[in-house]
């Protein structure tokens, strides 16, 4: 595109943005993001956008409806300034696992949030592995869908495990660890998942052969930790040497942090889509940073170029 390329954060994820406008040799577009007395939200773009191809950077974690309305008032406030093209950068897309009705009477939340950021006036969506893929189509603008199973694979070999198997922790995942396993060179094994109530997960049965081996739990995103431990906790069971984990997001809500501290999991290794904090962290969560792939896929969207060539 020709013309100027700018980079806006919202409040979600500033030190992600920095480290995108940096690996872009650019400054950070200058805004006001904060809020009123009231708590309205207070949105101002500093810089001049006329005729801009302008990018918002807000992975939308906690506060989620917070960060949802920075996101669609910097859009609008851009839109209104002029900007020749908008792209939503969302590396982490709340509302992803709310995109059917389990029960009768629910919304479709992740395709109302769609609505939303399309309605601001977004012209693309830039995100990273979505909860399923089907929530690219409820967008009809374009979507680009980073995946970080490369970043994640690389850190995986350089660990240098041997006799691993990859283990998809609810029949949903078996896609996504199935790509891993392949890329690694490893075994599958999947668990049967169920949810009594929301944000509590117990693991039903397992196909695949664990003992002996360093069984490797591929999710994409890690909440509760509920889902993670109580798999962790099933693979120890059944004989796993050891458990580690790769996630994608980590909301790592309630008292996640410190189940997995406490959890039988060597290491659990996730992307910083969402920031954590060094207390979250602690000493078992190593965070890999997304800033690289999502600055030269930015680069790739500016420039007209293949953007699927990142990660196929
Ligand atoms: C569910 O389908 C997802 O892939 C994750 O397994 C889930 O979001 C993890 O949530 P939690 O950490 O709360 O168990």
């Amino acid at each position: 595109m020709d013309s100027k390329l700018q980079v806006f954060s919202g409040s979600a994820n500033p030190a992600l943005a920095g480290e995108i406008a940096d690996h872009l040799g650019i400054p950070l577009g200058r805004s006001f993001v904060g809020t009123f007395k009231d708590e309205e939200t207070r949105i101002r773009i500093e810089d001049n956008v006329r005729g801009a191809d302008a990018f918002v950077v807000q992975p939308t974690c906690k506060p989620v409806d917070h960060h949802i309305m920075e996101l669609l008032l910097m859009i609008d406030a851009l839109r209104r300034a002029s900007a020749r093209r908008i792209t939503a950068v969302i590396p982490y897309y709340g509302y992803a696992r709310q995109e059917k009705k389990t029960t009768g009477r629910e919304p479709i939340s992740g395709k109302v949030v769609a609505n939303l950021i399309a309605t601001a006036g977004a012209n693309r969506l830039l995100t990273m592995d979505l909860h399923t893929p089907a929530i690219e189509g409820f967008f009809d603008i374009p979507v680009d869908h980073l995946r970080a199973v490369k970043l994640l694979t690389t850190k995986l070999r350089q660990m240098h495990l041997e006799d691993v198997v990859i283990v998809s922790p609810d029949p949903g995942g078996v896609l996504r660890a199935n790509d891993f396993r392949a890329r690694i060179g490893a075994s599958l094994a999947i668990i049967a998942k169920h949810r009594p109530q929301p944000d509590v997960a117990e693991m039903l049965e397992m196909v695949g052969e664990v003992r002996g081996k360093n069984a490797v739990i591929v999710d994409d995103i890690i909440s509760t930790g509920g889902t993670l431990v109580e798999a962790a906790n099933m693979l120890m069971d059944r004989g796993a040497k050891a458990v580690y984990s790769f996630g994608v997001h980590a909301p790592l809500s309630g008292g996640a942090a410190g189940l997995i501290a406490r959890s039988a999991i060597q290491q659990v290794v996730v992307t910083n889509t969402i920031p954590l904090t060094a207390a979250q962290k602690g000493d078992k969560i190593e965070v890999l940073t997304v800033a690289p792939l999502i600055a030269e896929a930015i680069k790739r969207i500016h420039e007209d170029v293949s953007v699927s060539a990142l990660f196929t």
